[in-house]
């Protein structure tokens, strides 16, 4: 199915569909995204995904953009499309002007959104479970901001592809888990859930979320800290959280089994009340 896409106001063909060498997204990263899945149909999460998105201009200065506008043409690209199992992607720049560091308020914001189907991304990750990697955190202090700045992300996603993995895990310099490159990350110590607490080192993931609100649902015991590497690989279970990955548990580390070398029951557990919970269209939060 080819790809819909929507560039500034108004849908495009694919040859129409060009951005401008000054465009600060291109010379700067000067941009903000979010990358949003469909199901059967319906657009999972938007509500969550347009409040990170408004966080996220609100951090780099661009709290001007209206993201109920930007809501607005994710709905209508989205239903022109046509495609029900979707990846949906919204990249808003600065905007357009000569090459100069510091920018103007007044610039007109690029926006982009395209359509494109998941399937085929989604039957290469309907596996049992996925192999990491660990590679040194090399990202800024601000890794709260979905910035299109994602290049030590793309380096190290890389070196996992490389080396016949799914994902790096990335190890901050003073030693310990953040996330992955384009993941959140959860362990399981003793029956209990873990993962990172929230601030400049990782994302705050929507599927982090849905998790830790799963885990409430199900009784299971939630435990937000920061850990060593040594003691991450010593933990029961993995796993990653992500809106393309969904819940996916990790059965190797560097090579190394983790765990059993098997899926774990509480990644199973969660991946089931999170498949449960799309198929019920429940995205409300609690
Ligand atoms: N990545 N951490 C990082 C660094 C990410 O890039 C992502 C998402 C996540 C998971 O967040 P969420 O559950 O909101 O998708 C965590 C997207 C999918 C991407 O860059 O393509």
């Amino acid at each position: 199915m080819p790809e819909t896409i929507y560039l500034n106001g108004r849908l495009v063909p694919p040859e129409e569909a060009l951005i401008p060498i000054n465009d600060r997204g291109f010379l700067f990263g000067d941009a903000v995204y979010e990358v949003i899945r469909s199901y059967e149909g319906r657009l999972w999460a938007l509500e969550r995904h347009l409040s990170r998105l408004a966080q996220s201009l609100a951090a780099v200065d661009m709290g001007h953009v209206d993201t109920d506008e930007i809501g607005a043409a994710i709905r209508e690209t989205y239903a022109a499309s046509t495609i029900p199992d979707a990846v949906v992607y919204v990249h808003i720049s600065r905007g357009v002007a000569p090459r100069s560091h510091a920018y103007s308020r007044d610039l007109q914001p690029t926006v982009l959104i395209t359509v494109r189907d998941i399937s085929p991304r989604v039957s290469r990750m309907a596996s049992p479970g996925v192999a990491a990697i660990v590679e040194p955190d090399l990202r800024w202090r601000r890794c709260d901001i979905k910035s299109t700045c994602l290049l030590p992300n793309v380096l190290a996603h890389t070196r996992a592809r490389n080396a016949g993995a799914d994902e790096a895990i990335l190890v901050h310099p003073d030693g310990y888990v953040t996330e992955g490159a384009s993941t959140s990350v959860f362990w399981v110590r003793g029956g209990r859930l873990c993962t990172v607490p929230l601030g400049g080192e990782v994302l705050p993931g929507i599927t982090r979320g849905f998790i830790l609100e799963i885990a409430q649902d199900e009784g299971l015991p939630v435990v937000e800290e920061r850990i060593s590497l040594d003691e991450f690989r010593k933990a029961d279970e993995m796993l990653l959280a992500g809106t393309t990955i969904e819940v996916c548990p990790i059965i190797s580390l560097g090579g190394e089994p983790v765990g059993s070398g098997q899926a774990g029951p509480i990644a199973l557990q969660l991946q089931k009340a999170f498949r449960a919970r799309v198929q019920a269209a429940d995205d409300a939060a609690r």
